[in-house]
């Protein structure tokens, strides 16, 4: 089999042939046909992540079909074809995850290879709408929008969401659940063209973070929103607390730009806001978000696919983040 491989930080990937992998108890070998890429692999490439260590086959999120198992996994999964949940070791806790939490890609081996095992409790049968590119991109940045929106945002119909950064991988999910659960959603972002592919997706309209006064503006024309999602945190993160509605909440999945310069704790409380972090999501949360879109045909959305042997190529492009939506790797 072939596997791109982290053999050390600020080095290019390394396309490896590797013997053909077997599944260990529990376990299932899954042929992958397609994988998608996560800010996460590009930060593990950069040494910016916790715990690297090399050698190890990046990428969390893949599709493909089950052609091996281990004892003790049910029969039935052979000939599958299959998504995986990235999340390992979550535990039972609904509101935050156990200790032990792993991501696949990290330490454990991942999908940027043409094989990859993994539990079987981690397998989900591939949504019949989509494509295999289409199955591959949705896992990890399905789950942690979901998440994000509904378990900890609590969105309701006819509220009004806020999500910044429209062009992160994340971000375009978080747009398609809100709209298609009936919200009101306006967006962030550097590029105007990110902008208007936002509202040909179905958002209200968008402003351009990195012009002056865009929070003021957004104020004035959309109002106050009751929900923020937000990944970027750093110095506009003040500006998130200023234009949440009196009782909204602030949803932080990531800190792309660092912490925030200062907390203006006097509005968080006469506000009565609430300021709740996420991080991807529980099984439960996985298997709710595939009911959710298989219920809305979201299909996700491929900014470019890539061969396995350019992986390198994709994950240099995520270095100025000029995506709208996922940079997708052919497999097989
Ligand atoms: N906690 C979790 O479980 C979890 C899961 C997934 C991701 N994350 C984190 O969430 C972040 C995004 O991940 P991703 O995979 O969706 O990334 P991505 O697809 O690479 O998207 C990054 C996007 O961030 C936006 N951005 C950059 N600077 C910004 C700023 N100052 N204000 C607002 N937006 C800004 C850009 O949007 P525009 O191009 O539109 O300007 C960019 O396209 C990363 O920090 C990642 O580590 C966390």
């Amino acid at each position: 089999m072939k596997a791109l491989t982290l053999k050390a930080i600020h080095q290019p990937l390394e396309l490896e042939e590797r013997m053909p992998l077997n599944a260990a108890p529990g376990e299932v070998v899954v042929q992958l046909k397609s994988a998608s890429l996560n800010r996460r692999d590009y930060f593990i490439t950069q040494g910016l992540y916790p715990g690297i260590k090399p050698p190890v086959v990046l990428g969390s999120d893949g599709s493909g079909v089950v052609t091996q198992i281990g004892d003790a996994v049910d029969a039935s999964w052979i000939g599958k074809e299959v998504i995986i949940n990235p999340g390992l070791d979550w535990g039972s806790n609904q509101t935050s995850q156990s200790n032990d939490f792993n991501i696949l890609g990290l330490p454990r081996d991942g999908t940027f290879a043409t094989e990859v095992t993994v539990p079987a409790t981690q397998l989900h049968e591939k949504p019949r709408q989509m494509t295999w590119h289409e199955a591959a991109a949705l896992p990890l940045a399905g789950v942690t929008a979901y998440r994000a929106l509904f378990s900890q945002g609590g969105l309701r119909g006819g509220e009004t969401v806020l999500i910044t950064g429209i062009g992160g991988g994340v971000a375009t999910f978080a747009l398609q659940f809100a709209v298609a659960a009936g919200a009101k959603a306006w967006v962030t972002s550097s590029s105007p063209e990110k902008i208007s592919r936002a509202i040909a997706l179905g958002a209200e309209g968008g402003f351009n973070y990195r012009e002056e006064g865009w929070s003021k503006e957004l104020a004035k024309q959309v109002g106050s929103p009751n929900l923020i999602i937000d990944s970027a945190g750093g110095s506009g993160y003040g500006a998130l607390i200023n234009l949440a509605a009196p009782g909204g909440r602030i949803v932080n999945y990531g800190a792309t730009v660092g912490p925030p310069e200062k907390l203006d704790l006097f509005k968080v409380f006469w506000k009565q806001l609430r300021l709740q972090g996420s991080t991807m999501g529980s099984p439960k949360d996985f298997a709710d978000m595939l009911a959710f879109v298989e219920q809305n045909g979201v299909k996700p959305i491929i900014d470019a696919t890539f061969p396995l042997a350019e992986g390198n190529r994709a994950i240099e492009a995520m270095k100025a983040s000029p995506q709208f939506g996922k940079y997708v790797l052919q497999l097989s």
